[in-house]
């Protein structure tokens, strides 16, 4: 349990689909999650979710986190002591089409919350980075000694920027206490069925679609390629389910308030993945299994961008913060159906 001063946790984002997943973990753990959210990618009925989950209201202030002139009142009068910072555009092929929209919001954001940290002497921080900085990996599983590629997008490009902010940064001696988490693929829903993923129009991401399409909302999905040099032909993601990496979140943050008061500069990244690999077929099937729907889907052309495979070392998390994925992939798929049919309510 989280004692007295160590407890409020500014989580900006909160109301997006990690976030909220995460507050709901903050708090089984002790924690006194604050919300910071512009709810421009989010909806309010998350808070009404999260309500009906921790049975009391959780903190939010409908406000930019680039608003640089809100932060130090807010952290002073929430008593935060620390950070973790989900808000950030994430659809890939948008990012191509507003690249300035992309990198003034994701790059801005953290500029501004890592000024007002070492303005009020809040230094720890756990950031939202992703496997997309290994591009197409040359082995697998892919471990954080791997290099990192040239980003094939700006949203990409945007978590490289990021990570390299957060790594000078702690490398000047500031007094910043950083651990960027790089997520493989999400996946699922709070077991509730009270939050889950919220996306605004056509879904980009693999598993949103599935529902929607087994829902009825779409006439059917799309397997974009079945030509990748993989055993069904594929893509192979490692996709973990939502709770786990909320709770790699938790980990996290007790491993950077255990360092102590002596260790003023930190930065490290680890994989939050399972460490297994399953395919895009495998992973429609499972959730036909799963959910007792027959899912209406074809084999289209690859989409643009998309690598071949890639899946988590997980070695480093586990000895370094003694998390690892406990869910499984067809609990994360009866989580996600479940939410899904709750929207239809
Ligand atoms: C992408 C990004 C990732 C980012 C995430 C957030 C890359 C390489 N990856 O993940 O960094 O965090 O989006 O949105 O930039 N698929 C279908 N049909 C569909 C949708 C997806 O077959 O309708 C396939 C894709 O081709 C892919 C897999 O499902 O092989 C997963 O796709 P998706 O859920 O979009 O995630 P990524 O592209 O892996």
């Amino acid at each position: 349990m989280a004692q007295g001063a160590d407890r409020s946790i500014l989580v900006t984002g909160g109301a997006g689909f990690i976030g909220s997943h995460t507050v709901v973990a903050l708090a089984a753990a002790g924690f006194r999650p604050v919300i910071i959210d512009d709810f421009s990618n989010s909806q309010q009925r998350v808070l009404d979710g999260l309500r009906d989950i921790l049975g009391y209201d959780v903190p939010c202030y409908v406000q930019d986190c680039n608003d640089r002139a809100i932060l130090p009142g807010l952290f002073q009068r929430e008593n935060i002591c620390g950070v973790i910072h989900f808000a950030a555009f994430k659809a890939v092929g948008e990012s191509m089409e507003e690249p300035l929209r992309y990198y003034r919001n994701n790059l801005g954001s953290l500029m501004t919350l890592l000024e007002v940290m070492l303005e009020t002497g809040v230094s720890d921080l756990i950031f939202s980075s992703s496997c997309t900085v290994y591009g197409e990996p040359e082995t697998l599983p892919v471990a954080e000694t791997a290099p990192v590629q040239p980003a094939a997008s700006v949203y990409g490009n945007t978590k490289q920027i990021c990570e390299e902010m957060l790594r000078d940064t702690a490398a000047a001696g500031k007094p910043l206490r950083c651990i960027a988490l790089r997520y493989f693929n999400p996946v699922g829903a709070h077991p509730t069925a009270k939050i889950g993923e919220l996306p605004l129009g056509t879904p980009n991401n693999l598993v949103p679609y599935i529902t929607q399409t087994a829902a009825g909302i779409r006439p059917q999905m799309t397997i974009f390629g079945d030509d990748y040099p993989t055993p069904d032909g594929t893509c192979i993601r490692d996709f973990i389910h939502v709770m786990d990496l909320a709770e790699a979140h938790v980990a996290a943050l007790r491993a950077l308030q255990q360092l102590g008061a002596d260790a003023h500069s930190h930065y490290d990244v680890l994989n939050a993945g399972t460490g297994r690999g399953h395919s895009v077929l495998e992973l429609v099937r499972l959730f036909g299994e799963a959910s007792g729907q027959r899912l209406n889907y074809r084999i289209g052309p690859r989409r643009a961008g998309d690598i071949t495979a890639v899946y988590a070392d997980v070695s480093k998390i586990q000895s370094q913060l003694g998390w690892s994925a406990r869910r499984s992939l067809r609990e994360a798929l009866e989580d996600a159906w479940r939410w899904e049919e709750h929207l239809k309510q």
